[in-house]
């Protein structure tokens, strides 16, 4: 039996959540979900947003599922999700993104997965005004030789594992010379111990461009934490938009799975969330605790769910179905 903890979140994170914790108990995969609170509506209801129960949790069973968090624009308390990145060192942020068949897009075939650097670069939350009048401000971005060496690490060793081609580094070492150099430089040094693993480069302005027009040429993508934050939604909409875009934070002593998007305030509590993302994020949970049979059948499931393209949310079909119907057709997809 392994336990996880389930952390629903905001907006639309319980819906998302719930059928996702319900698909994956009709597998029989046989886990105690452990529920906790994080989040706006945990601030709202205890004071914090990430009260101290639920981190000791996490650290218990060293596995969670999340929903998405709302953070507030502007003022307000800082990121959770970044706190919990930081509070377990979850430095790998893993973001597949594949094409479904029956989910009509630009492209088809696209197989992409991004390593993002989850600890540090512009996310490390320095930032202060710099004169009294609140005119002008500033932000700290931080590289370290450590953090740029096993998040690279990490993206070549999956290349290697999943018999990936090549290794493409994102990042602006051409203005920000030193934040960005030196994860360059540490990207090419580590490339040289991969021989059968081809590595380039690319400027991430151009990085961008060439995702959008010729994303068949990309493979792995490993960059620092700001663009890969927005290289992964981007890659998102290249595949039928953020309703399918699954992420994991990796760590060496704790994991979390969640989806790339957020909580989505627009369109909570109408039942129109699509279940995709956090599902495909169950999935890799899965894969993580070493259920990879019960990962293989909910995924076989929603390529068929998604591939017949009647029972999926309004975000793939305008004559689509709600979140719960979505669940359901899924299910019954698992039991055939
Ligand atoms: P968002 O990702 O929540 O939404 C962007 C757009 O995508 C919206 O139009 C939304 O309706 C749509 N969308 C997102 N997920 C969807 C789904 N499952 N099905 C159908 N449509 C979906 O980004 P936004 O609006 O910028 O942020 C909202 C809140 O989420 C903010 O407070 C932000 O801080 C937070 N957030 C939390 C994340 C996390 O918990 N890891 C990640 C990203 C944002
Ligand atoms: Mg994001």
């Amino acid at each position: 039996m392994h336990q996880v903890v389930v952390i629903p979140g905001d907006g639309i994170g319980p819906s998302i959540i719930e059928a996702t914790c319900a698909i994956i108990d009709a597998t029989g995969a046989g886990i105690e979900w452990i529920e906790a609170e994080a989040g706006l509506g945990a601030y709202e209801r205890h004071g914090t947003p990430l009260p101290d129960r639920t981190l000791s949790l996490m650290g218990e069973t060293g596995v969670a599922l999340k929903g998405p968090l709302t953070t507030p624009v502007g003022s307000g308390f800082r990121s959770v999700n970044v706190a919990i990145r930081k509070e377990f060192d979850l430095y790998i942020n893993l973001r597949p993104t594949r094409s479904f068949a029956g989910v009509s897009t630009r492209f088809s075939d696209i197989d992409l997965v991004l390593f993002r650097e989850n600890t540090e670069g512009l996310y490390v939350g320095i930032e202060r005004y710099t004169n009294e009048e609140k005119t002008a401000a500033e932000a700290i971005a931080i590289t370290t030789r450590h953090a740029s060496e096993r998040i690279i690490r990490a993206a070549f060793e999956y290349a290697v594992k999943h018999g990936r081609k090549r290794v493409t580094i994102a990042h602006k070492a051409n203005i920000l010379k030193l934040t960005s150099g030196m994860f360059l430089e540490i990207g090419r040094e580590i490339a040289a111990h991969y021989p059968s693993i081809a590595c380039d480069d690319k400027i991430i302005d151009n990085m961008a461009m060439q995702l959008v027009i010729r994303p068949e040429e990309f493979d792995v993508i490993v960059t620092t934490n700001l663009f890969g934050d927005i290289l992964s939604d981007l890659m998102s909409g290249l595949v039928g938009g953020l309703g399918l875009a699954p992420g994991a934070n990796i760590g060496d002593k704790a994991a979390m799975f969640e989806a790339v998007h957020g909580s989505a305030p627009d369109i909570a509590g109408r039942n129109l969330a699509n279940p995709s993302a956090v599902l495909l994020a169950g999935v890799m949970m899965l894969r993580h605790l070493g259920l990879d049979d019960h990962a293989v059948r909910i995924e076989k499931a929603l390529d068929e769910v998604l591939r017949e393209g009647a029972h999926v949310t309004r975000d793939l079909n305008p004559n689509g179905v709600g979140t719960t119907e979505m669940r359901d057709a899924i299910i019954a997809q698992l039991k055939q």
